[in-house]
């Protein structure tokens, strides 16, 4: 029988598996995996490319509504569902996954409801939502989240820190506690909230609102307490937990010891620690607010521990945290073009850029192989978030989402070549070598030398099963 799709003469990589085949799809799945594939209504040659799962980035924020106490006050994300979902696609990622965010006072359900409203019509990759729970009432623990976790939101963040989201740690050993009973896998920010309120009250009344001080006000102790009491807290409930943006050896450090202990916990790294530094935040006058995100970029011994961590297998997942606000007065710089770094909105863009990225510093030097990569962009997403096996792996049966990519081509990244609706790139400048030529989202073509294919719209939403960190083993909890 004919299929809609060969994709012919290219190397095939999973998460365990490099082999030379050719590859079938029907109705926006895959149907075969053979040596040699003749009849297709349409033919991709691949020689010479690698077929690659299309990557799936499980930490990005998109069209999130600002909470109403946070710091930059009104700074607006410049992405929703629908750049976002394109820059994703540019980039060889085929499902995204942001998040929908509780303010306080506000009911999760009707958050869920809003989220869906802006995913609506607009996403050319296939999307789910990441819960952030800001105000665990006893009806959002009771009520709400049992309801939407059993509708396929089965992963939750908790922050630490921000004002306007912050959770005790009682109130975290509460959301756990119903994750725990609900199956749920749980996400958190960790950086300790009063001592960067120390720090930072501090560092204003000495005159250093500069950005490289937003890094002076989160050092790394920061981190590893909070990312400790994290893994404690969630020891004690018996969940899974997702450490999201390690940023350094310390609390890389932690996270091993609670795996040694046998808890089940999950370190996630990013582009941006990986190959930036806090020098990048005292650029000249106010350009250094183009590299603050939370926690801050290292130096160099943290981003050696990051790659330690990548190569033994710490670090098993690797997301963008895209948070795109523009280097303006609607984004980074909303509360004036000069104010404190405590003003200036957190997070950078990078959804299209984690995997040429990933690939040129981590495939292309021989710090990992092409199957590693495959893992840490896409099938550990998948796994970790139920969403596996149609997502996040090239097998019979699963949806037909792929990256065609040359693994020769040079790349020298600049904002104009992306497509996200940001103003600048943190990345600017950087000679990268591997990028997608054809990117395909259930079959059909979305991304084709460098052009848009796949209608906006055309992206659905994904109900996630159990996370894989459910079905490993046994979790205990202290009661
Ligand atoms: O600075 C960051 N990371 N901004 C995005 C929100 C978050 O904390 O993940
Ligand atoms: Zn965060
Ligand atoms: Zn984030």
């Amino acid at each position: 029988m004919t299929f809609d799709l060969v994709i012919r003469g290219g190397t095939i990589v999973t998460a365990s598996d490099v082999t030379k085949a050719d590859l079938g799809v029907r109705n926006g799945r895959i149907a075969a995996i053979a040596e040699h594939i003749s009849e297709g209504n349409m033919v991709i040659d691949a020689g010479g490319r690698l077929v690659l799962p299309g990557g799936i980035d499980a930490h990005c924020h998109l069209d999130q509504p600002q909470a109403p106490g946070l710091a930059a006050k009104g700074a607006k994300m410049a992405d929703g569902f629908r750049s976002g979902s394109i820059s994703a696609a540019f980039g060889g990622t085929t499902t995204i996954v942001p998040f929908c965010v509780q303010h306080r006072g506000e009911s999760l359900t009707a958050a869920v409801a809003d989220y869906h409203r802006r995913a609506e019509g607009q996403s050319v990759t296939d999307y789910a939502f990441h819960l952030i729970v800001s105000d665990p009432t006893p009806a959002v623990l009771g009520q709400e989240l049992p309801a939407l976790i059993r509708r396929g939101h089965t992963s939750l963040k908790v922050y630490m820190t921000y004002d306007a989201m912050q959770l005790s740690d009682r109130q975290i050993l509460d959301v756990f506690e119903t994750a725990r009973q609900e199956k749920a896998v749980m996400l958190i920010h960790a950086e300790n909230h009063e001592i960067i309120g120390w720090l930072a009250d501090r560092l204003e009344c000495q005159g250093r609102t500069k950005p490289v001080a937003h890094a002076t006000s989160r050092p790394l102790p920061v981190e590893r307490e909070a990312t400790h009491r994290a893994v404690t807290l969630a020891e004690i409930a018996g969940v899974p937990l997702v450490i999201v943006h390690v940023s350094g050896g310390e609390p890389l450090e932690e996270i091993r010891r609670a795996r040694a202990r046998g808890h089940v916990v999950i370190a996630e790294t990013c582009p941006q620690y990986l190959l930036l530094t806090e020098s990048d935040l005292e650029m000249p006058g106010m350009l250094g607010a183009k590299a603050m995100c939370s926690p801050p970029p290292r130096d160099r011994e943290a981003q050696a521990a990051l790659w330690r961590g990548i190569e033994d297998g710490t670090i098993e997942i690797f997301n963008s945290d895209h948070a795109p606000y523009c280097f303006d007065t609607d984004g980074k710089l909303k509360a004036g073009p000069n104010p404190s770094f405590r003003a200036v909105a957190n997070g950078i863009p990078g959804l299209e850029t984690r995997l040429p990225i990933l690939f040129s510093e981590g495939v292309v030097k021989g710090r990992i192989d092409l199957p590693r990569f495959v893992a840490l962009t896409a099938t550990n997403n998948a796994k970790l978030y139920g969403l596996h096996p149609r997502k996040g792996t090239i097998a019979v049966g699963a949806d037909a989402d792929l990256a065609v990519w040359n693994p020769e081509k040079r790349m020298t990244i600049t904002n104009d070549i992306l497509h996200h609706n940001v103003d600048y790139t943190p990345f600017e400048g950087m000679e990268v070598q591997g990028w997608p030529e054809t990117v395909v989202s259930r079959g059909q073509v979305i991304v084709q030398d460098n052009k848009l294919i796949g209608k906006p719209g055309r992206g659905r939403f994904l109900a996630q099963d159990s996370s894989s960190a459910w079905k490993t083993r046994e979790i205990s909890a202290w009661i």
